[in-house]
């Protein structure tokens, strides 16, 4: 089977190899997949330049998440899992950038064998991110508002799909017009460009409103501007921090109206979360992005041999939408101009 292999850290195309392994003997709770679609994330560049939360033993299999059809079952398997979807959750125990993987079972959960394999094989990381930020620091009513920074990303547009779902209004930061438009048709509520005016363009566009929570993943000053706009005792999570900088928040802001600052990684829930809640929330999100309430834009898809066009596409800016690994496919699919692009 063929598995994009890391053998150093450095330069994703300089360091990721296209290698042919033999399939290893399955163990007694392993099964086999076939992988159908992999995302390539943010997080696995990270990794690749040695800046993540995983230190990878090289070679090391790369790619986190996604979904394929179950192979074979080790023997202590139930053998009903043979050809089944299934997601698999990003413990980094398996790399999901090869043909087919091996995974201990209790890294896998079900999916609908009728949605569609790409918007599946992204609920692993991003969805239930957003999940958990909306859920687990404020106890976010409907009517209530959110803001966020980089909302025209992957784990934007998933926070604004489940916030309007919570019937939960969003405030949505962006740094360039095009990325604007895109998050009003995703369904944002407000958005507003960084600027130099970004808190004034801010109380503008919540109009005498205040926010319960923030969610930041760029750092900087965007995020210190949102959180003059919460209310107190609100909250920040930050979950990323893409500019580089560290979030500039004021102290006065956390001392006169209470404020609290939290980081969020989902590999701590993963690693300490009961097994039952993660197949729970996995499902639940399964069940959402094969209704077609949860789903992320989709740039281009590429065959597990054109990695170094994926790599370079997915470090680029600007972007309309994720690019993924398709298994199966035999050239590059541009999904600019088709439905599988978008919130649908
Ligand atoms: N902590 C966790 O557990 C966790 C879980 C999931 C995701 N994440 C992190 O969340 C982030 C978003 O992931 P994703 O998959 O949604 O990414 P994505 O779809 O690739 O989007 C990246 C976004 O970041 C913006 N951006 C990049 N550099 C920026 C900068 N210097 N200033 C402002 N905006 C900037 C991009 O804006 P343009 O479109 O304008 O280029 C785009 O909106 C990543 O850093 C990822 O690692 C963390």
């Amino acid at each position: 089977m063929r598995q994009l292999q890391l053998v150093a850290h450095g330069k994703p195309s300089d360091v990721i190899e296209l290698n042919t392994v033999s399939e290893p003997a399955l163990g007694q709770e392993e099964i086999l997949v076939s992988m159908e679609a992999a995302p390539l994330n943010p997080s696995d560049f990270l990794l690749v330049q040695g800046m993540y939360g995983i230190r990878p033993a090289f070679p090391f299999p790369m790619g986190s998440e996604g979904v394929g059809r179950v192979a074979k079952t080790g023997s202590k398997v139930d053998a009903a899992l043979q050809g089944k979807r299934v997601l698999i959750v990003p413990t980094y125990e398996q790399g999901t950038w090869a043909d087919q993987v091996v995974v201990p079972v209790r890294n896998i959960v079900p999916m609908s064998d009728e949605a569609d394999p790409l918007q599946l094989s992204m609920i692993g990381i991003n969805p239930v991110t957003a999940y958990l930020l909306l859920n687990r620091y404020v106890s976010l009513m409907p009517g209530d508002w959110i803001g966020q920074t980089a909302a025209n990303s992957a784990m934007g547009q998933y926070v604004i799909k489940l916030a309007r779902l919570a019937g939960v209004k969003t405030l949505n930061v962006v740094r360039r017009e095009e990325a604007a438009e895109r998050v009003r048709q995703f369904g944002g509520d407000r958005v507003v460009l960084q600027g130099d005016n970004l808190h004034e363009d801010i109380e503008k566009a919540l109009d005498g409103k205040k926010l319960s929570l923030v969610l930041d993943t760029v750092g900087g000053t965007s995020v210190g501007e949102l959180a003059k706009s919460l209310k107190t005792g609100g909250s920040i999570v930050v979950y990323a921090m893409q500019s580089g900088q560290f979030p500039a928040i004021s102290p006065k802001d956390f001392i006169y109206r209470g404020l609290s600052f939290h980081g969020f990684w989902l590999i701590n829930w993963i690693r300490n979360a009961p097994r039952t809640e993660i197949q729970e929330i996995y499902q639940k999100l399964g069940d959402l992005a094969a209704d077609g309430s949860l789903s992320a834009a989709v740039e281009h898809v590429y065959p597990l041999e054109q990695f170094k066009e994926a790599f370079e596409q997915s470090l680029k800016s600007n972007r309309g939408g994720k690019i993924l690994f398709k298994f199966g496919a035999t050239d590059g699919t541009d999904l600019r101009n088709s439905t599988t692009k978008g919130i649908r």
